[in-house]
């Protein structure tokens, strides 16, 4: 990756530096530079008068963030570059564009605030007045930026997405039963079925007038009685599927027709692209159709703090939510909370200019795609970080029986994620992993500097456009 812009990090020498090594802003601000141990609280020291300000919204108002510097993380055991490497011999994996998280600095009041509670040395139980906090700022964040009117009573908090829809999986669903999928769609939904001891039906969309859309006779068509739970992916990871109003009533309305639940995973809401918008799955008009679901969030996507742990799920029918919560053991951890309370509360900007600069990457490889990749298919993005890129012709090409006999994976498109990564260097995720419609597909993560965005794209065209 771009190495004359970014340092080589030892795992060891990440962590002893993680807290002291600041990258300057565009605005010359250096927003990581913390000495947990010089604190005082709410005053950071060694810093400029800035900087000294308590953490409050005036800290952080006005500063423009730097996403373009590449920040490295290889050494600090993050999955999306270290765990993918780790099957490949040295030198061979290049770019991890893999699994769903940021490679950007994090927002600076998530770093002063884990910061300042790190020098209280005390790791005891936490008080749930600092859950009624955070959900109080669950609350606003909705509120404001989604229109969505919450209530405390109707919210859980737990330690992830994946805990709270396993819970509703096995909460909903008797031996035998099934939940519906609209794939392609997230492969950790699989994941959840397996561990419920559940099966799935999958609902493939189509792709009309280079847009994926539902399959509405279909879909109706699998609303089998032995299907209890409809997962609703909103916005649609990997596709980026930001569904309109009138189709997520559509769907729920088909889902109250059959006995359906529907359990809505929004843990995207806030990664929307320009000219779309978010509607929440219980922002929909029909009362009925928002009380026969619940939906599961989390800003772990927005903030990428997926590994602090924090999540929540919430239902305006207390009778789905008490069954959920009879399943699942609402815990979470401090240093979580902290950080989450602190991105909801001064953090808006720092993701506003993030999502913005993503928007862009979209938009840049949507480009670079039809001007330098003619055998590559593309399909625009409405929302996520996550792009579906079409290679079947690519795959044609190589040849699907050799590639699988080369590589020796199950399906050709982990065989062609191996031959991406020993041709190219780059590693995705194959669409086989996201259910019927997948094939053919890799799915790319784009939450990256636009420096190493286009390092990867060059390096796939050269090998590609060779072939
Ligand atoms: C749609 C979707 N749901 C859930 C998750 C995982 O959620 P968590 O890490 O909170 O368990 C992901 C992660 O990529 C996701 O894309």
């Amino acid at each position: 990756m771009a190495t004359s812009k970014s340092s080589v990090l030892s795992r060891r020498a990440f962590l002893s530096t993680a807290t002291s090594a600041g990258i300057a802003t565009a605005a010359g601000v250096s927003h990581a530079a913390v000495t947990p141990l010089a604190l005082t609280p709410g005053v950071i020291s060694g810093q400029s008068p800035l900087q000294q300000i308590p953490i409050s919204t005036a800290r952080y108002a006005g500063r423009v963030y730097d996403f373009d510097t590449p920040y490295d993380r290889k050494g600090s055991d993050c999955s999306r570059w270290d765990g993918a490497a780790a099957p490949y011999p040295d030198g061979v994996f290049k770019y991890g564009m893999g699994v769903a998280s940021q490679d950007f600095e994090c927002a600076p009041c998530i770093t002063d605030a884990l910061a300042e509670r790190i020098a209280h040395h005390n790791w005891g139980y936490l008080a749930s007045s600092a859950r009624e906090s955070l959900t109080n700022e669950i609350i606003k964040w909705n509120g404001e930026r989604n229109a969505l009117d919450l209530d405390s009573s109707q919210i859980t908090m737990s330690d992830g997405v994946y805990p709270g829809l396993i819970a509703a999986l096995r909460a909903f669903t008797p031996p035998g039963g099934k939940t519906l999928i609209i794939t392609p769609a997230y492969s950790g939904f699989y994941t959840m079925a397996r561990e419920a001891n559940i099966g799935t039906v999958d609902s493939p969309m189509q792709r009309i007038n280079g847009r994926y859309e539902v399959d509405w006779e279909d879909l109706e068509a699998k609303m089998t009685a032995d299907v209890h739970t409809l997962i609703v992916c909103n916005p649609q990871n990997p596709t980026g599927n930001v569904w309109r109003a009138d189709e997520l009533e559509r769907m729920g309305q088909l889902a109250l027709d059959h006995n359906i639940i529907v359990l809505a995973d929004e843990i995207h809401a806030d990664i929307v692209r320009r000219g779309h918008r978010y509607t929440p799955f219980a922002g929909v008009k029909n009362k009925a159709v928002v009380d026969n679901s619940v939906s599961f969030a989390a800003i772990s996507k927005t903030f990428n703090m997926a590994g602090l742990k924090n999540a929540y799920y919430y239902s305006s029918n207390p009778a789905l939510l008490g069954r959920v919560n009879q399943q699942h053991w609402p815990d979470i951890n401090t240093l979580g909370v902290v950080a989450t309370e602190a991105a909801y509360k001064y953090g808006g900007e720092w993701f506003d200019q993030a999502n913005a600069y993503m928007d862009d990457t979209h938009q840049f490889i949507e480009d670079y795609i039809a001007d330098h990749m003619p055998l590559v298919g593309y399909t625009r993005n409405e929302g996520t970080y996550m792009t579906f890129v079409d290679f079947s012709q690519v795959i044609a090409k190589l040849g699907p029986d050799e590639l699988r006999a080369k590589y020796g994976r199950n399906t050709t498109e982990e065989a062609f994620q191996d031959w991406l990564v020993y041709n190219t260097g780059v590693f995705t995720n194959p669409g086989s992993w996201y259910g019927t419609g997948g094939d053919g597909h890799m799915r790319f993560n784009i939450a990256s500097s636009r420096l190493v965005m286009q390092e990867v794209f060059d390096s796939m065209a050269s090998a590609i456009n060779k072939i």
